[in-house]
């Protein structure tokens, strides 16, 4: 077998995986589904051995059979209970909401290891906050063609110093947790079109909920902060 043709998404997840983790001892994909991300890594000699988790049967068999004759274990369970405390270097969790991504971190802390990779479909301010109060730096943010983004975390003893320009108060801390603090930096163009049209929306709507009206005070600070930064 040869390492297969992955959608952009799984393909910049792959990259990213190699440019952190090349040679990596075991790699875990939580939720691997159709197998594919790990198989990659495996044929591409990315990471010597991989660990597949999976909740559901059909995917389980799915992953099962793309992944026979590779050096990999393909376990059904939910989330990290699949691993051994200190048994993988890295893992990826792609595909899915904050909230079962957070649940799958949050419930087995000795399982995790010292590398995440992350793509959250929802909710990945939720994410870069857990990762920020437990202690993972954030390494990464990439933003595919298709608005996909992904994050890349490494397990540190000390503050993020990837938020360090936005620490002054709180407001501003939660606001580059939410829209990520390396998009702001590196003014994002899709991020400035993302803020410009959700700007747009909320400011043409009657009336604001609570959530809607934190959302737009967030907004607006980004906005400002980048206005504040564009030199
Ligand atoms: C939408 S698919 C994403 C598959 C793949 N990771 C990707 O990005 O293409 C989500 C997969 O995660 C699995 N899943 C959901 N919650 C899980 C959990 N707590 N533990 C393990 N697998 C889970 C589902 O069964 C499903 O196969």
């Amino acid at each position: 077998m040869s390492a297969p043709k992955l959608q952009d998404r799984l393909q910049r997840l792959a990259d990213l995986i190699a440019e952190k983790c090349q040679g990596s001892r075991c790699h875990a994909d939580i939720g691997s589904d159709h197998g594919l991300l790990l198989r990659y890594l495996l044929e591409s000699k990315i990471v010597y051995r991989g660990i597949a988790g999976e909740l559901r049967s059909t995917p389980l068999a799915n992953s099962k059979r793309q992944l026979r004759d590779l050096p990999c274990d393909v376990r059904h369970g939910n989330g990290l209970e699949v691993l051994h405390p200190g048994e993988v270097s890295s893992l990826s969790i792609s595909g899915m909401g904050d909230q079962t991504i957070l649940s799958i971190l949050s419930n087995h802390p000795a399982c995790l290891p010292k590398w995440l990779f992350l793509q959250p479909n929802k909710g990945i301010g939720a994410v870069r906050k857990w990762a920020y109060e437990s202690g993972f730096h954030l390494k990464t943010e990439i933003w595919t063609k298709k608005d996909f983004q992904l994050l890349a975390f490494q397990k540190a003893d000390w503050r993020d110093p990837a938020y360090a320009r936005f620490a002054e108060n709180d407001d501003l801390l939660e606001t580059s947790q939410i829209f990520g603090p390396v998009f702001l930096q590196q003014r994002h163009a899709s991020l400035l079109k993302r803020l410009q049209a959700e700007s747009r929306y909320y400011e043409l709507l009657p009336k604001l909920g609570v959530i809607s009206k934190h959302r737009l005070r967030l907004i607006h600070i980004a906005l400002r902060w980048l206005a504040d930064h564009s030199k």
